[in-house]
């Protein structure tokens, strides 16, 4: 067998995308206002500003598109965010919202003020988008009545509401879409520190011992993603109570997270061999986006969206005009030689 069969795509513990297992645990984590928010500082300072300045006028908030890579908070800063105005928030997502009279029903029972929050927002069909236009820039809902000739098409009015999309994908939305957001924020990929006060404070909440070398440890192979941090955060808890004391200290949690296949850095066995088949099989790159996908059997989105976000923070992978290539970095990475580059060992 090789490879690439023994690779579990789908249970894969450094997935950043939302999980029903993780929901117990996210629900209890989630940090409900600003101040206990880690990370991200410029978009907290920037959200703070546009808060108060809407408090002060007493007005609801611009509408506000919320993008970057998946699992890094972005349906708990919507949440803050309703905390923090003092409204209600209401939940869905693009591909939940199938027909206008869906959207339609959504926007009709929201009270002055509340939250919207629409994730994975540039899934949302065009003919359920154009009832978004007028909602946003008039809260104004049109219907039509009838068909044919006595078709006829009548003006309600919304409250005024506040729109939050998310999505990982900024350039999917279409432009008339992303015109209508007043804020428009990116999330980055968390440094290990960040993650690491995240880990302490989760371990805090859920009454889980860890020292300061343990959340670190846990924290840098987390891939700047918080839902990553927590998630194994949990199956360093399992190590640290059956082969240590039950307090996660770097000893145990670098053997749980090199049991779990997760290296130093956070790789796992798909991240090393997308790096490897770029380098045996492409010669390090340029090559292009829809090649690596082909090659390691996934899509070229979920590539773009949650692999390369993380191997280009370390370094490990550049994207240029010609195609994708590897870094010097990443060869050294994954142990194999550079052609042309010296052996210093
Ligand atoms: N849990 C998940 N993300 C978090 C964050 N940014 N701050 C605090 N706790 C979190």
């Amino acid at each position: 067998m090789d490879e690439f069969m023994e690779t579990d795509y789908e249970n894969r513990i450094v997935a950043p995308e939302y999980s029903p297992e993780d929901r117990d645990v996210e629900l209890s984590l989630r940090p409900r206002r600003l101040s206990e928010y880690i990370g991200q500082e410029k978009v907290k300072e920037n959200l703070k500003v546009y808060i108060e300045a809407a408090k002060r006028r007493g007005e609801s908030l611009d509408h506000v598109l919320l993008y970057g890579p998946p699992g890094l908070g972005k349906t708990t800063l919507a949440g803050i965010v309703a905390n923090e105005m003092g409204v209600n928030l209401r939940v869905t997502s693009g591909p939940a919202i199938e027909k206008q009279g869906d959207l339609a029903a959504l926007l009709t029972n929201l009270n002055e003020g509340d939250i919207l929050f629409i994730d994975e927002i540039h899934r949302l069909n065009r003919s359920v988008e154009e009832v978004l236009y007028p909602a946003m820039e008039d809260n104004a809902l049109d219907i039509i009545i009838g068909k044919g000739p006595s078709a006829r098409s009548i003006r309600l009015d919304l409250p005024k509401f506040t729109l939050v999309g998310a999505t990982t994908r900024a350039g999917q939305l279409s432009a008339p879409l992303r015109d209508r957001f007043g804020v428009i924020l990116r999330l980055e990929l968390y440094t290990a520190e960040e993650l690491a006060m995240i880990v302490r404070r989760s371990a805090d909440i859920l009454g889980i011992g860890v020292d300061e070398q343990g959340a670190l440890e846990v924290a840098s192979r987390s891939r700047g993603t918080p839902r990553i941090a927590n998630r194994l955060l949990k199956r360093a808890r399992d190590f640290a109570q059956v082969i240590g004391d039950g307090t996660i200290d770097a000893d145990n949690a670098r053997i749980a997270l090199d049991r779990m296949e997760i290296d130093r850095l956070g790789l796992d066995a798909i991240d090393r061999l997308l790096l490897t088949s770029m380098i045996r099989n492409y010669n390090g790159g340029p090559v292009g986006l829809e090649t690596i996908a082909a090659a390691i059997g996934e899509e070229a989105v979920t590539i773009e969206d949650v692999y390369e976000p993380y191997l280009m923070q370390l370094g490990f992978l550049s994207r240029t005009p010609r195609g994708r290539v590897v870094t010097p970095a990443g060869y050294a990475h994954v142990g194999i030689p550079m052609p042309g580059q010296q052996q210093l060992f």
